[in-house]
């Protein structure tokens, strides 16, 4: 029996395309460890969305240099494998395998080359029509489950590698969705969360010609499933469709993460993000304007070249505006191929941070007032966890929020104890900036 080991960084996309080449290398008589010390193949399915993340896998390839001759096979998967392709073999010698995720399909193959004698071998063309579908996928969450409805992006976003690493879109016959996601309600999974980097682009290839909005509603009618989630959505392709079907149907989440970048609309025309800031709100309004209240999360992008002290405070008051429940900010990072590079102005990296660090703060109190009006409601809430060191349970509300608690009758997994999975009305007592408490109201429903 071969050993590997696998170490995933980057998006939900990312981690779900390990759960498919861990299924994929399970049947094919691998065996999965948890140290890179034990194993004789290292896979890192990389990341290289920012230069921190890129730097992420070369940092663990150094580390095991010395352990090149010792019979040990390293890959490098992902983003980072499609940008860098056989740079890789001159940064770190010890790697065999470089294989982006538009050529997983092919992932046994090159691993028979290399088992056959080859010292390197890649998968990097990006010229594929299919997806990755595997039945073979091997998933980490008993309860919530994710499947990808869309590979790569077709957008130009002037900051993002996105489409060199993940090429062009492709999309997933809607009965192939439909058909996964009975399957994992047949084994018990109560939650799907439907992945693409831009999913409301959706197009389904069949005869059927479903739009996003057709296939989230088709998904949350599939009996067993209680809950869907989807992430990411482009604000362009973002159609009040979605919104209505999310507020017809309780089992679709009210949750939307819909990254803005940038609340001003010239620097998000210098992103060619194809929106302005009036166009963003108005997606806004119809999500604010429903009977259920959507829970509305965004990126934020501080310091893209050209960003003056001005821009910057549209951002800020585009946060007053919105007023998101939560949010992820970066530093603009320079990445190679994209067409910011060519921009001037270039912010310095002290004042990048600076308004990272201003931004986050502002949030923190639109946060501590967001979460604070969620006191007193009762939120069902889907159970994942138990923090031993508070004795709480951990939950999610259907908003996405965090919701910590404590249950009058079960106080500690085990036993017959165990909640996790379960979905619970609990009633919300307080309210911290990035988190709720609360006390569960009756037992496991
Ligand atoms: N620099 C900083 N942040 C970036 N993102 C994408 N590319 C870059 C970059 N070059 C952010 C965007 C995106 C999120 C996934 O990462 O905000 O929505
Ligand atoms: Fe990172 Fe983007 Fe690749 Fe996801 S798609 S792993 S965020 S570079």
């Amino acid at each position: 029996m071969k050993k590997f080991y696998i170490e995933t960084f980057g998006c939900q996309m990312n981690v779900h395309d390990s759960e498919k080449v861990i299924g994929t290398l399970l049947s094919k008589g691998y065996e999965q460890v948890d140290t890179p010390e034990g194993a004789e193949l290292v896979l890192y399915n990389t990341c290289s969305i920012r230069d921190k993340a890129e730097q992420k896998v070369f940092h663990r390839l150094q580390q095991f240099k010395r352990d090149h001759g010792k019979g040990k096979v390293f890959g490098v998967l992902g983003c980072v494998a499609q940008q860098e392709g056989e740079r890789i073999f001159e940064r770190a010698p010890h790697v065999s395998l470089v294989c982006g995720s538009a050529s997983y399909n092919k992932l046994s193959d090159l691993l028979v080359q290399i088992e056959n004698g080859d010292r390197r071998v890649t998968g990097l063309s990006l010229n594929t029509e299919d997806t990755f579908d595997t039945p073979m996928t091997r998933r980490d969450n008993p309860n919530r489950a994710y499947i990808t409805v869309i590979e790569g992006c077709d957008k130009s976003c002037a900051y993002c590698v996105v489409p060199f690493t993940r090429g062009p879109e492709r999309s997933r016959t809607s009965e192939s969705v439909l058909e996964e996601a009975r399957r994992l309600a047949d084994t018990g999974y109560t939650e799907i969360q439907l992945l693409g980097q831009n999913v409301n682009s959706y197009r389904d290839p069949s005869g059927r010609g479903w739009d996003f909005a057709r296939l989230l509603r088709a998904v949350a009618d599939v009996p067993g499933i209680r809950r869907v989630r989807f992430t990411t959505s482009h604000p362009r392709d973002f159609v009040k469709d979605i919104v209505d079907a999310i507020d017809e149907n309780p089992v679709l989440c009210n949750h939307v993460h819909l990254p803005v970048q940038s609340g001003s609309t010239a620097v998000l025309n210098r992103m060619q993000r194809l929106y302005t800031r009036d166009q963003y709100m108005r997606r806004i309004e119809w999500m604010k304007s429903t009977r259920r209240g959507i829970a509305i999360t965004t990126d934020i992008i501080v310091g893209f070249p050209g960003e003056t002290e001005a821009d910057f405070e549209a951002t800020l008051s585009l946060l007053d505006d919105v007023e998101y429940d939560s949010l992820f900010s970066f530093k603009y990072s320079r990445r190679p191929g994209t067409p910011a590079l060519a921009l001037d102005d270039h912010i310095p990296e002290e004042e990048k941070s600076r308004r990272l660090t201003f931004l986050q703060e502002h949030q923190r109190f639109i946060q501590i007032r967001r979460n604070s009006e969620n006191v007193g409601l009762v939120e069902e809430t889907m159970v994942e966890g138990f923090n031993h060191a508070t004795e709480q349970w951990i939950g999610r509300t259907s908003r996405n929020q965090t919701l910590n608690f404590t249950h009058p009758v079960h106080t500690a997994p085990g036993n017959g104890d165990n909640l996790i999975g379960c979905y619970l009305p609990v009633r919300v007592t307080r309210a911290g900036p990035n988190s709720l408490a609360g006390e569960a109201l009756s037992a496991a429903g």
